[in-house]
């Protein structure tokens, strides 16, 4: 519809979807993001610009991001996007909410979360809005985007940076996070996969033969059982990432989550 200057006012691109969010829901996404490089590298510098796209009913999430990305960089600006206007609340704490689609309002950010937001779409819907949401990053910008549980408890995402020149998008990084206390073994993430994995955790696929590589190397390290799941984890992450070359692997330091990180090329469709 024209708007009163005569220029077509661009709808947010996506649609509306359900906003089912919980309080904390995506804290091992927000610890991750506190120790990644790719995220440190991307928020480097004065006043960098982060946008949660899709923070659904509440702006809960947001809230919480904005403060772990502040102990990232302290100058952060954070922005909630939400394409369904009646989810659209006033700013609060430094933040800042409005409504916008996969074209991010115009805005030029250095980091987007999109969290179960591309799940409710179809998987051929997904290549077009990473490609929409990258061309619009900063330099050297990143953006996640990722699924899990109702609780939080099984988080899985993607990182992505701008394509060279023609190429198709494709993400750098896929990132499995678990409580150690409840998940049986790696491949239960599999319902949690990302939409551009979840339909192909099948024989024969890349995503399968990983999940089936982690449980094999947790079933092996299950004399570390005694000490507990977190333990358990490392010397089957250890054995996994020799396994793999290094294209698969946890961090070193102790951490709360049970994480596994891995080159998109060890899971790509
Ligand atoms: C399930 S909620 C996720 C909320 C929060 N990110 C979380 O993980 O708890 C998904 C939200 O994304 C919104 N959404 C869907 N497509 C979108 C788009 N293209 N741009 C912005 N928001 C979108 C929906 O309206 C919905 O409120």
């Amino acid at each position: 519809m024209p708007s009163p200057e005569g220029r077509i006012a661009r709808q947010p691109d996506g649609r509306i979807t359900r906003g089912t969010t919980g309080l904390n829901r995506l804290r091992r996404s927000d610890r991750w993001s506190v120790h990644s490089p790719l995220v440190s590298a991307a928020l480097r510098g004065p006043s960098p610009l982060a946008v949660d796209l899709g923070y659904g009913a509440r702006p809960d999430t947001t809230l919480e991001w904005a403060t772990r990305l502040r102990r990232v960089n302290p100058t952060v600006r954070v922005t909630g996007l939400e394409i369904d206007p009646d989810r659209v609340v006033p700013g609060r704490d430094g933040v800042e909410f409005a409504r916008g689609g996969f074209e991010l309002a115009g805005l030029r950010p250095n980091l987007v979360r999109a969290f179960n937001v591309l799940r409710q779409y179809d998987e051929s819907e997904v290549a077009d809005a990473w490609s929409t949401v990258l061309a619009r990053l900063a330099p050297g910008g990143v953006f996640i985007e990722g699924t899990c549980d109702e609780l939080g408890r099984r988080c899985c995402w993607l990182t992505l940076d701008a394509a060279p020149a023609g190429a198709e998008p494709a993400p750098r990084t896929l990132t499995l996070a678990w409580h150690p206390g409840y998940t049986d073994r790696p491949s239960d993430l599999a319902e949690r996969l990302p939409k551009a994995l979840i339909h192909h955790n099948v024989p024969g696929e890349r995503i399968h033969t990983l999940l089936t590589l982690a449980d094999r190397c947790w079933d092996e390290a299950a004399g570390y059982a005694t000490y507990g799941n977190r333990v358990r984890w490392r010397a089957a992450a250890a054995a996994l990432a020799e396994r793999t070359a290094g294209a698969a692997r946890a961090p070193r330091r102790p951490v709360r989550d049970n994480l596994l990180t891995v080159d998109w090329s060890l899971v790509a469709p």
